[in-house]
Formats: structure tokens, sequence, C-alpha cells
């Protein structure tokens, strides 16, 4: 084994660390994400982890919005075979994001776009829209809001986003549950420090 790995294995993914030679070939190139899209979250490992204990139903399309290096999305195109928009503001992720998909032998499309522009139709056509630490700002807790809300409202069937309990999204999460309903489930991935809460919404 090498001295200094340049990835590692999450939920049987591969994910590469700063000092994979393709990461820092990207970063010499300028890219250099902006809005915290700088590696994997620990709350896209617990997505993927509660996914993969509770899903009866494959998904056969899925939104990942505000995906980052978009593991979660490339888990469901991997285990399900989804078609999977990887969605992000900041233009920069994509070519991490394609990295990772690269990785682990699957593709997602990268769509550069913020929660604002995902709509109705997009939302009413997909079954399920995802998310992980996506609200770590005051600032971004009336988009999120509004993204889900219009997920509810158009139909999109199942609603989950995971976050570690940064105060914005859970009074996101509060604003959800009492306007539709829905589950706030803590959550752990057993082994390892990650856990936190999945805001749950089934609406088929
Ligand atoms: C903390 S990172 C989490 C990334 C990924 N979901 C994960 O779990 O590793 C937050 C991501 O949200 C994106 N983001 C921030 N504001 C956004 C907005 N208004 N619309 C879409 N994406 C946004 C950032 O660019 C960043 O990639």
């Amino acid at each position: 084994m090498r001295k200094h790995p340049i990835s590692k294995t999450v939920a049987g993914l591969t994910v590469p660390f700063a000092r994979h030679p393709e990461v820092r070939r990207l970063k010499r190139n300028g890219h250099n994400p902006s809005i915290h899209g700088t590696k994997l979250w620990g709350s896209g490992h617990l997505l993927i982890d509660f996914i993969a204990s509770n899903s009866s139903l494959a998904p056969t399309s899925v939104i990942d919005a505000g995906c980052g290096w978009g593991l979660a999305g490339i888990w469901c195109a991997k285990t399900f075979g989804a078609a999977v928009a990887s969605v992000d503001a900041d233009r920069c992720v994509m070519p991490y994001l394609e990295l990772t998909a690269q990785l682990n032998d699957v593709s997602v499309n990268p769509i550069v776009a913020h929660f604002e522009d995902i709509d109705e139709n997009i939302l009413g056509a997909t079954d399920w829209l995802i998310g992980s630490d996506i609200c770590f700002w005051d600032d971004l807790a009336e988009p999120v809001t509004e993204m889900i809300s219009r997920a509810i409202d158009s139909g999109t069937k199942r609603i989950l986003i995971a976050d570690p309990q940064r105060a914005p999204f859970l009074r996101v999460a509060e604003a959800i549950l009492s306007g539709y309903g829905g589950e706030l489930l803590e959550w752990r991935v057993k082994g390892t420090r990650s856990s936190g809460v999945i805001l749950v919404i089934e609406n088929a």
C-alpha cells in the first residue's frame, strides 16, 4: 500500500484526496471551488448510508442539488442505474465531479445552476431530489426551503436532504415539516464519525 494514499473508499466508491495527481492537475489549471465544494463532505456519506438502508424502490432519475464532488448522486447512478443531474452553482466543482464519476466508472449530467433555477417542470419529472450539506449560510435557508417546497408541490416522489445539523438547515427542516409534514431523522454511519440528520419526505 502507498505510504500516502491518493484516494479512499467511501460506501464502495473511490474518492480522491487532495494529493491525487488528477486533483492536483485540476487545481493547477485554475479550478478553485469557492462555495465550499472543495471535498466530499461527511453528509454525503450519511446520505448514501441512509439511502442504502431505506430504499425499497429504485429511482430512475435523481437530482443531486448542491452536488459538489457529487458522491451521493454518483452512488445512485452506480447502484440504481439512475439518470442523475448533478447540479451546483459553482462551475469550478464540475471537473472534480467528473473526475470522481470517472474513477467510479459512471457518468452523471453536470449542470451549473442555483437552487432557485431548479424549476417545477424539472422537479415534477424527477423521482428523487437529494442533497447533502447544502444549507450552511443563513442566506441559503430561503432558496433551499423554496426548492424543497417546489419539489413537493410538483410531485417529486422522494426528497432526502442530509445535514450535520447546521442552524440554517434546522430552520429549513422546521418550516418544511410544519408546512408539509415529513420526518427529520437522526442518522449515524456505523464505525465512522459521520452523523447528523436526514430530512425525509415521501411524496409518492
Ligand atoms: C458544503 S458543500 C457540499 C457538497 C456535497 N453535497 C457534499 O456533500 O460533499 C455545498 C455545495 O453547495 C453548492 N452551493 C452553494 N450555494 C448554492 C446555490 N445557491 N445553488 C446551488 N448550489 C449551491 C456549493 O458550490 C457546494 O458545492
